[in-house]
């Protein structure tokens, strides 16, 4: 496994980006996390989003101020996942749901130990940015988001869980 570091999204990663965009969808992933809506809208697009989500002065007013990076690996620059880092969960769907920490590896570069470097960063980032505790939801139907053990390895407690049953 190759050491990855955090990208700010830009102009120049638009053929990569578009590239990492349909190799999850040819796996049948249509929602891409740790990247607020690259998977919804167009790449120049989605970099305005990107850029007015990063300023308390343009966020829209239901969401919170976040950085979001590309990981990219450091030998040869390709895309291998997603992280964002949101700094106030000041909504009902980020503090009960969504969290600080929204993170994805790319479909053919899982199971590689990826999740677990970006595990380490993205707390590193957030520490950076002034947050002394991080939040980060999981998704109940994804075995490898769920999997507690390798949240307790990355020091994350279990501070919630919800069983659901249909009727
Ligand atoms: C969850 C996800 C990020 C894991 O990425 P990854 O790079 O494959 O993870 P790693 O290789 O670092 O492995 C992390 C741990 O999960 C386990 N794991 C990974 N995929 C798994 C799967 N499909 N089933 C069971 N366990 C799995 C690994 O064995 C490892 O545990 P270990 O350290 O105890 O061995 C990736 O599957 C993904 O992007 N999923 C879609 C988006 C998502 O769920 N994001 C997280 C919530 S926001």
């Amino acid at each position: 496994m190759d050491e990855l570091k955090l990208v700010r999204p830009a102009p120049v990663h638009m053929n990569s980006a578009e590239e990492f965009k349909r190799e999850f969808y040819s796996c049948g992933e249509q929602v891409i996390n740790g990247i607020t809506l690259l998977d919804q809208m167009e790449y120049d697009k989605w970099l305005e989003n990107v850029e007015r989500n990063s300023s308390p002065k343009t966020i829209r007013k239901d969401w919170g101020v976040a950085d979001t990076f590309f990981t990219v690996r450091k030998s040869d620059g390709r895309i291998i996942g997603t992280v964002d880092v949101i700094h106030n969960l000041d909504n009902e769907f980020l503090s009960k749901y969504g969290g600080h920490i929204g993170y994805a590896v790319r479909p053919s570069k899982r199971r590689k130990g990826y999740a677990t470097q970006i595990l380490k960063m993205a707390p590193q980032h957030a520490k950076s940015i002034g947050l002394s505790r991080v939040m980060l939801g999981c998704y109940s139907d994804n075995l490898a988001s769920i999997k507690t053990e390798f949240y307790k390895k990355q020091r994350f407690e279990i501070a919630s869980l919800t069983m659901r049953c249909k009727l």
